[in-house]
C-alpha cells in the first residue's frame, strides 16, 4: 500500500491521500476490494467495493486532520482466487501540518550586521529546552529561508541534503516532517541547525550570478512537537528565544563550494553542554506567510552511493589528482589528520585537458571546497550546502601521501525509487543506457535541471519535456515532477507564456523578457500527459490542465488565423550538430517549422487530456485545432514533391512522429528521412527536438534497419561516439569532446545533460519491447523489434501495478521471449512475424517458431 507518490507516508500534505496497492501473485485481476482505516484505535471498513481500481484510489474516509495518523490495510477479491486475499500488512500515513494555523514558528536567523551584497558567513541557530517527562511521540516540522541541516542533542535529524529544495519560494516553501522521538531525552535537550544560503539568498545564475533572489535573510523555521507519556503535549518552535552564532563554515555557495574551518567547530555545539555560549547572540525574527508552507510530494535529495577513486596520482609537492571513473554529481568526503591551520583545497571537473582539470566548461562555478584542519586528530568532513558535477578532483595543500581510502565521492540526487532496467547483447549500447541513467541521477536534484556542474543548473523546460518519457521509465519521478510542474504553473505569465526555465531567476538578455518558445513551453501540455500515461495519475493531469490550456490558447493567438506559429524567439532544433558552436539555435531545420509542429502536437495533447478528464467540449475544440494546425503545417512546409521545405531529419522527424502528414505523405517522408540518414552515413543530424523522435519516425515508416544504424554508429556525431570517447554520462553537445580529444570551444559544453539521452525511451519500447497502451501500464504491448545485430535484450519496469518484464533472445528459427505481465494488467505480445497474442497476468514463455504459449 502506498499513498499518493509519497514514499513513506510520514508528513503527507493532502488530507485525502489516494491509495495504491498491488495484487497477490497469481490472483489475476481485481474484482473488488475492501479498505480498512484505523484511526485513534477504531477500525472502519469500506465493505466490499466492486471494481478494478487499485492505483491512486480515492481516500475512503473522512479527511485527515493535521498530525493525524491512520493505519491502512486492504484486501482484494480477484478473478483467479475463490476467497478474498489476506489483509495487506499495515501501512501508516500521517498528515503533516495541513493548515497555516498549525504553525506558530517564526523564521529566525543571525541578527548581526551583514552586507547583503557580499559573501556572508553562515549562521548556526540553537535552542536549549527542557522536557518534563518521557516522550512517546515527537515530530519536527522544519524548513528554512536558505538551506538547513538540523541536529538534536548532537545527532543529525534526517539524512537529506539541500533541504528544503527549490520551489517558487514566495508561493511555496516545502517543510518536512521528521520523527525525532528517538532523539530526545527527559530533562535538558538542545536543538540546533546549520544554515546555508542555497537558492534563497545565495549567489547563482547567469553572468556571475545574482544574490538575494528571494530575500536577504537566512532563517530556520522549525516546530518541535512532543507528546508526553501522560498524553499532554508541548511545542518548541523557532522564536525570539533562540540564539545564533557564526558557524565553522566560512563561505558556502551552490556553485562556489564551501570553506570550513575545523578549528572553529565544536562537534557538541548542539548539545546542552555545547561550548560557545559566549559567541551566541539573540536571533533576529524574520517574516514569512506560513500559509505558503507545503509538504513535499516526492523524496528528498540524499546520498545514494559512495564511490572510491579508481586512480590517485601525485601531481606536485602538495597536489594529487583523483579519478573516480564515473562522471557524477555529489561531493567528496575526506578523512585527514594534519597540523592545525593546514588548508586542503578540493577542486572538481568533469574532464581533463592536458592532464589538468578542465574548468572552463564550469564557466563561473568555482566548485572549490576548502577544509582547514584543526590539528585535533583525524577529521572526516564533507561540505554541506553545495554539490558539484565531476569525475576528477584535485586535492591540493596536502603534502603527505593521499591514498584512495582517504577520499570518497558521495553521489547525491533526489532519492527516487528505481523502476527501470534495460540491457542487451551490445556492450556499447548498455554503456549508453548507463550513461543516460547517470545523467538522470545527476540532474534530478530536487528539480529537473539541464546540467549539474556549470553556473546554470536550472529547470529548463525543454530538456525535461523531451526526457520525461525516459525518466518515468527509469525512476518513480511522478511526485518530484508533479511538484515542479506546480511551479511551472505558478511561473506561467498571465498571457500563458511558459518560462524557459522554472523557477525563474534573472536571466541573460536572450531570456529576458521571457518569450514563449516551442518545445520548451510545450512542457505544459506534453509532460503532464506523459506522466499520466506512465503513472496512471488523472489527478495530476487535472491539476495541470489549466496551465496546459492557457499555453495552447496563447500559441493559438500568436499564430492567428494562419495557424502557423512563425514569429518570435525560437530555439528550433537546439544543438543540431550542424549549428555553429556559438549559435546552437541555427540548425538545419526552420525554427518556425518546429514551432508550428509543436503547436499541433500540444493542441493534440490538450485534446487528449480533455477527453481523459471528460471535458468533451474542449476535447472537440482542441482536436479540431490540432487538425487545422496540421493542415496549415502541411501546406506551408511540405512541398508538392513530398519533400519538406527544410530537407532535414528533424523536419521529417516531427512531421512523422507528431502525426502531421496525410497517410499518402507518410511513406515518401519516411523514405526521404531514411535516405538523408544514409547519405550522412548514419551520423546523427538532430538536436534536442529531432533526437527523441528520429528512431521512432524511422521505425514507424519501415526503416527499422536505418534506426539501428543510427543507434550503432560510432563516428562523430552519434550516441555511441560519445561512448567510444569514454563518456560515462550523456553530453550536452554531440561533440562536447571532439575527435581529436579537445574540448568543444562553445560556451555551453557540459558533459552531463540528459536531453540527448531521450533515445533511451526508444530502447525501452522498441529494442526492449515494452509499451504502455493504457495509463499506468494497465494495458501493455510487448513488441520487441530486433535489429542491428543485437541478439538479446532484457527490459524490466516497476509499474504502479507491479513488475512488467520481457527478456528476448534470437534463435536460429526466430525469437524466444520470457514475459511477465503484472497482476491486474492486460497485455498483447506482438513478436516479429507472429500474429498478436493476448496475455493475462503472470509469466509466459513465447517461442515464435512454435507460435505457442506455455504458462510457466
Ligand atoms: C541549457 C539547455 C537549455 C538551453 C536553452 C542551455 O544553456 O543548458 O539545456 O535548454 O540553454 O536554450
Amino acid at each position: 500500500m502506498s499513498f499518493e507518490h509519497f514514499p513513506d507516508g510520514l508528513g503527507i500534505g493532502v488530507p485525502a491521500p489516494r491509495l495504491t496497492w498491488t495484487l497477490p501473485k497469481g490472483g489475476g485481476s481485481q474484482e473488488a476490494y475492501e479498505v480498512e482505516l484505523t484511526r485513534a484505535g477504531r477500525a472502519d471498513r469500506t465493505g466490499r467495493v466492486a471494481g478494478r481500481d487499485q492505483v491512486l484510489v480515492a481516500w475512503p474516509g473522512a479527511p485527515l486532520a493535521s498530525r493525524e495518523r491512520v493505519t491502512v490495510r486492504v484486501r482484494v477479491w480477484t478473478t483467479d482466487f475463490d476467497a478474498p486475499s489476506d489483509w495487506s500488512g499495515p501501512s501508516v500515513v500521517e498528515a503533516g501540518l495541513l493548515d497555516a494555523a498549525d504553525w506558530h514558528a517564526v523564521p529566525v536567523g543571525a541578527a548581526w550586521d551583514e552586507d547583503p551584497e557580499a559573501e556572508r558567513r553562515p549562521a548556526r541557530v540553537r535552542k536549549d529546552f527542557c522536557l518534563a517527562g518521557p516522550v512517546t511521540r515527537a515530530r519536527l516540522y522544519i524548513t528554512a529561508h536558505g538551506l538547513y541541516e538540523a541536529e538534536i542533542n548532537g545527532r543529525r535529524v534526517g539524512d537529506e541534503t539541500l533541504a528544503p529544495g527549490w520551489t517558487v519560494y514566495p508561493h511555496r516553501l516545502r517543510y518536512r516532517t521528521h520523527d525525532v522521538t528517538g532523539h530526545l531525552t527527559e530533562g535538558a535537550n538542545t536543538i540546533g541547525a546549520w544554515l546555508g544560503d542555497g537558492w534563497y539568498r545565495g549567489k547563482y545564475g547567469f553572468d556571475g550570478g545574482t544574490r538575494n533572489i528571494y530575500g536577504t535573510d537566512q532563517s530556520l523555521i522549525a516546530q518541535l512537537e512532543v507528546t508526553y507519556e501522560d498524553g499532554t503535549t508541548a511545542s518548541f518552535a523557532t522564536d525570539g528565544t533562540w540564539s545564533a552564532a557564526p558557524g565553522p563554515i566560512l563561505t558556502s555557495g551552490l556553485y562556489e563550494g564551501e570553506t570550513f574551518d575545523a578549528r572553529l567547530h565544536d562537534p557538541g555545539w548542539a548539545t546542552p553542554t555545547g561550548s560557545g555560549a559566549g559567541e551566541r547572540t539573540p536571533v533576529r525574527t524574520n517574516s514569512r506567510d506560513l500559509g505558503t508552507l507545503v509538504a513535499p510530494t516526492g523524496p528528498p535529495v540524499r546520498c545514494t552511493e559512495e564511490i572510491a577513486p579508481v586512480e590517485v596520482t601525485r601531481t606536485g609537492d602538495d597536489r594529487h589528482l583523483l579519478d573516480f571513473g564515473q562522471n557524477l554529481v555529489g561531493r567528496l568526503r575526506v578523512t585527514l589528520d594534519g597540523p592545525a591551520g593546514t588548508a586542503v583545497t578540493l577542486r572538481h571537473a568533469e574532464v581533463l585537458e592536458e592532464g589538468e582539470l578542465a574548468t572552463r566548461p564550469l564557466r563561473e562555478a568555482y566548485a572549490t571546497d576548502t577544509l582547514i584542519l584543526s590539528g585535533r586528530g583525524p577529521l572526516t568532513w564533507e561540505p554541506r550546502f553545495t554539490l558539484h558535477g565531476f569525475r576528477y578532483a584535485e586535492v591540493s595543500g596536502w603534502t603527505a601521501d593521499l591514498t584512495a581510502d582517504m577520499v570518497t565521492a558521495r553521489v547525491y540526487h533526489t532519492d527516487m525509487r528505481r523502476t527501470g532496467w534495460f540491457e542487451c547483447s551490445d556492450p556499447l549500447v548498455n554503456r549508453l543506457h548507463e550513461n543516460v541513467l547517470w545523467s538522470m541521477r545527476g540532474n534530478f536534484v530536487d528539480i529537473p535541471t539541464d546540467c549539474p556542474q556549470r553556473d546554470e543548473r536550472l529547470g529548463w523546460t525543454g530538456d525535461i519535456q523531451i526526457f520525461a518519457p525516459t525518466a518515468s521509465f527509469l525512476y518513480d519521478c511522478a511526485g518530484m515532477l508533479d511538484s515542479w510542474l506546480t511551479d511551472v504553473g505558478l511561473e506561467q505569465l498571465p498571457d500563458g507564456t511558459i518560462p524557459w526555465y522554472v523557477p525563474v531567476i534573472p536571466g541573460e538578455p536572450m531570456w529576458t523578457p521571457i518569450h514563449p518558445g516551442a518545445a520548451w513551453g510545450d512542457v505544459a501540455t506534453v509532460t503532464p500527459w506523459t506522466l499520466h500515461q506512465r503513472f496512471g495519475d488523472l489527478g495530476l493531469l487535472r491539476r495541470h490542465y489549466p496551465m496546459a490550456k492557457k499555453w495552447v490558447d496563447l500559441v493559438e493567438s500568436l499564430a492567428g488565423p494562419t495557424r502557423l506559429w512563425d514569429t518570435g524567439v525560437q530555439l528550433g532544433d537546439w544543438l543540431d550538430p550542424a549549428a555553429p558552436p556559438d549559435d546552437p539555435a541555427a540548425g538545419r531545420t526552420d525554427r518556425y517549422l518546429v514551432a508550428t509542429a509543436y503547436f499541433a502536437h500540444s493542441a493534440r495533447h490538450l485534446a487528449l487530456a480533455a477527453a481523459a478528464l471528460g471535458n468533451d467540449a474542449d476535447a472537440e475544440r482542441y482536436s479540431a485545432l490540432a487538425d487545422e494546425v496540421a493542415e496549415a503545417f502541411r501546406h506551408r512546409y511540405v512541398l508538392p514533391s513530398g519533400r519538406m521545405t527544410s530537407d532535414s531529419p528533424t523536419a521529417y522527424g516531427v512531421a512523422l512522429a507528431f502525426g502531421l502528414l496525410t497517410p499518402p505523405q507518410r511513406h515518401p517522408a519516411g523514405d526521404r528521412l531514411a535516405q538523408l540518414v544514409v547519405e550522412d552515413d548514419a551520423r546523427i543530424a538532430t538536436g534536442f527536438v529531432g533526437t527523441p523522435l528520429i528512431c521512432d519516425a524511422l521505425t514507424d515508416t519501415g526503416h527499422l534497419d536505418i534506426a539501428y544504424r543510427l543507434l550503432l554508429q560510432t563516428e562523430c556525431p552519434s550516441w555511441l561516439y560519445t561512448v567510444t570517447m569514454g563518456a560515462t554520462t550523456i553530453w550536452e553537445r554531440w561533440d562536447s569532446l571532439r575527435p581529436d580529444g579537445s574540448l568543444n570551444p562553445g560556451g555551453m559544453t557540459s558533459f552531463n545533460h540528459y536531453a540527448l539521452g531521450a533515445v533511451a525511451d526508444w530502447l525501452h519500447r522498441v529494442v526492449g519491447g515494452i509499451t504502455a497502451t493504457a495509463p499506468g501500464y494497465r494495458k501493455i504491448v510487448f513488441r520487441p523489434r530486433p535489429g542491428g545485430g543485437i541478439t538479446s535484450a532484457r527490459t524490466r519496469h516497476e509499474t504502479p501495478y507491479g513488475t512488467v518484464s520481457i527478456s528476448w533472445e534470437q534463435t536460429a528459427t526466430g525469437m524466444t521471449a520470457d514475459i511477465v505481465v503484472p497482476e491486474g494488467c492486460e497485455a498483447t505480445a506482438e513478436l516479429p512475424g507472429c500474429a498478436p497474442v493476448a496475455l493475462g497476468p503472470g509469466e509466459h514463455v513465447l517461442d515464435t517458431a512454435k507460435l505457442a504459449i506455455q504458462a510457466v
